[in-house]
């Protein structure tokens, strides 16, 4: 009776094991709100619990393990093989970031803000592409995200390069003119909470951070979606917008890029 209870065990841990590793994050890969849903609410709750860590804790120790110091390069990698092989996490991610990266190179851009830093991820891409005098300002409101988005900078060694600011958009958009010295942005990555993209962005014309030619590139778009801001950038004749194909951060679910050029 012993023996039996000890394969159920033992079996019911490898079902769950299985279940856990393989079964679930196969079949969230292909749906957009369950893989939301599974990666951000649960995954990530179960690992912190079992860990005692956060999901951005545990992405700057794959970079400290697995990323040569100075290489930004091998940052990128290192935190895009920890969210393919080990836990998703809300990064641009690989297949937008090479959207990302196109954009960066073809427009060469002198001053960039993004808008939402996470762990520095897409700062850091974005950052080695910029030519010698260009600089980036990420904005970050969550103090511990930040925290880490420093370390990883630092250990891509582009702090000269990336201006870190914990803060909320609302409240930092306003003011980047005065304590910044920027008159206008070449480029801006809006990657923050998805209901603030459309508020930021007339805030960012009335505060005059656009001018004529200056690129606005937003992530997700799709999944989670940002109808409001879609509706409004592709009907102004303020602006004229693009719409770039592609897939969720490391799943296999339809989202994309919409690259928006102001008007003036
Ligand atoms: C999708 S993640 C950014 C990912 C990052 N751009 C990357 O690709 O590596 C969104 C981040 O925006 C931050 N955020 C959300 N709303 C914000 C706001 N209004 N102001 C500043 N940060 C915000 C969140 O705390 C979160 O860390």
């Amino acid at each position: 009776m012993w023996l039996t209870l000890l394969y159920c065990v033992i079996g019911g841990a490898a079902l769950l094991f299985a279940l856990f590793s393989w079964v679930i994050p196969y079949i969230v890969q292909y749906h957009p709100g369950l893989a939301i849903f599974w990666h951000d609410r649960i995954e990530e709750r179960v690992l912190d619990t079992l860990t005692q860590s956060t999901r951005p804790q545990r992405l700057l120790a794959a970079v400290q393990k697995n990323a040569t110091r100075g290489d930004p390069r091998s940052v990128v990698l290192a935190i895009d093989q920890f969210c393919r092989q080990k836990e998703w996490a809300m990064n641009v991610g690989d297949e937008k970031g090479c959207i990302l990266d196109s954009v960066v190179s073809e427009v060469n851009p002198g001053a960039v803000l993004e808008l939402g830093t996470y762990c520095g991820y897409s700062a850091v891409r974005i950052a080695c592409l910029l030519p010698p005098h260009g600089k980036i300002i990420t904005l970050e409101f969550n103090p511990d995200n930040a925290a880490i988005a420093r370390q990883v900078i630092a250990w891509a060694g582009l702090e000269e390069k990336i201006q870190l600011v914990v803060g909320a958009s609302g409240d930092w958009i306003p003011k980047i003119k005065e304590q910044f010295g920027v008159k206008t942005f070449d480029l801006v990555f809006l990657d923050h909470w998805k209901d603030r993209y459309l508020p930021d962005t007339k805030l960012m014309e009335e505060c005059g951070l656009l001018r004529e030619g200056s690129i606005l590139l937003a992530d997700n778009v799709i999944c989670p979606g940002t109808p409001d801001y879609l509706e409004y950038i592709r009907n102004s004749p303020r602006y004229k917008s693009q719409y770039f194909k592609s897939h969720l951060e490391y799943t296999k679910v339809e989202d994309g890029l919409e690259k928006s050029v102001f008007l003036g």
